[in-house]
């Protein structure tokens, strides 16, 4: 049975003594299956085969397994507990490298260690359990305030087209790219949802259509071929979608096939919005040419998935995760403090002056 957070499907959690429960989203939508994990390659492997998912989430998710980790570290002293959690932390953040949430998670959890070094281990561990809790707490609000922002850019009977899942199982509540299609239904504001089913890995149709449909959004599942057609008949007054890591020039990595969808949408004038909490914004990062994209395994794209192999074991694949939305097609990137707009550089130093500070003095 689906554990409820409140009236929300709660994806991550801390369960008994040092483990994490998460809801596995590779058995969605036909399965609710709760894991509950304890050792470190069990975490690992949930990231790494998108047990858990989204930028946001995997974040969270490494904070949880690291503190809980953080219990069955067995050193005398902070030195040797500091390197134990150290040599995790690292692992953890091996599993994929395009999501900026990762590292930016497991870099603060073990800022965190740090600046209570000088106390004893169970208050080091209470502490990194209180972090990442409160991780998950600002995910929430920023996924909120996005949600908000972004719904301030829609209109009542809109057409809305997104890629890849970007709701609550993505993050911790809402979520990004699709938060405001939530905050519409609770505030009776109609919008029709196109989903692309997001291949290979469909999480569109997986997890996004699943999601809305639970929530009671109207919505329609489309192959990611259709998106061109669904424009041009004039269903689509907004595209909308998440990030895994954005540039300082607003470019902006997201599931392959994102870029696709702002290329159509530029074509058609329809705007082209991506949604994100400043923890995906990668502020030393220059451009998008600087950003790693996952290579994952040919075999998603021959015959997972399928009842029987669509192509030869011996055909060459190329199956990267992600791509990179250049900042031309991007009308706008929502944050939690706001729109940013082109110029994105000096629209980011406006909303989040903090993160450019060191940089000039
Ligand atoms: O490979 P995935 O499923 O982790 O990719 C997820 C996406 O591309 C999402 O759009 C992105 O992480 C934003 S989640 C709020």
């Amino acid at each position: 049975m689906a554990q409820q957070d409140g009236g929300h499907l709660e994806n991550i959690r801390f369960g008994q003594g040092d483990t994490v429960v998460i809801l596995d989203q590779t058995r969605l939508p036909n399965e609710t299956v709760y894991l509950t994990l304890s050792t470190a390659q069990q975490m690992y492997d949930a990231i790494a085969r998108l047990q858990v998912r989204g930028a946001p989430a995997i974040g969270i998710f490494a904070a949880y397994a690291l503190a809980a980790l953080a219990g069955g570290i067995g050193a005398a002293d902070f030195d040797g507990f500091y390197d134990g959690l150290r040599a995790l932390g690292a692992y953890l953040d091996s599993a994929r490298p395009t999501a900026a949430n990762l590292h930016r998670m497991v870099t603060r959890m073990l800022d965190t260690a740090r600046r209570h070094g000088g106390e004893p281990l169970e208050s080091v561990r209470s502490a990194l359990r209180g972090e990442a809790r409160a991780i998950r707490a600002e995910d929430i609000d920023m996924c909120r305030r996005i949600s908000e922002f972004g719904l301030g850019l829609l209109h009542d009977g809109d057409g809305v087209l997104t890629h890849c899942n970007a709701g609550p199982l993505a993050t911790s509540r809402y979520g990004t790219g699709q938060g405001p299609f939530y905050l519409a239904k609770e505030r009776g504001i109609n919008l029709h949802v196109y989903c692309d089913e997001t291949r290979p890995l469909l999480q569109g149709a997986r997890l996004t259509s699943y999601e809305l449909q639970q929530a009671g959004v109207p919505c329609t599942l489309i192959c990611d071929n259709m998106a061109s057609l669904v424009m041009k008949q004039g269903k689509v007054q907004a595209c909308m979608v998440g990030c895994d890591r954005v540039a300082l020039n607003g470019d902006a990595a997201n599931k392959i096939g994102t870029s696709g969808v702002a290329v159509l949408a530029q074509y058609y004038g329809i705007p082209f919005y991506v949604l994100g909490p400043s923890t995906t914004i990668d502020f030393a990062c220059e451009t998008g040419d600087d950003i790693v994209i996952e290579q994952r395994d040919p075999a998603e794209i021959r015959e997972m998935f399928y009842r029987e192999p669509m192509a030869l074991p011996e055909v060459d694949c190329f199956n990267p995760a992600f791509d990179v939305t250049d900042h031309t097609l991007i009308t706008g990137i929502v944050t939690e403090r706001g729109i940013c707009r082109a110029p994105y550089r000096e629209s980011f130093q406006k909303l989040f002056p903090e993160h450019f500070a060191a940089a000039e003095h």
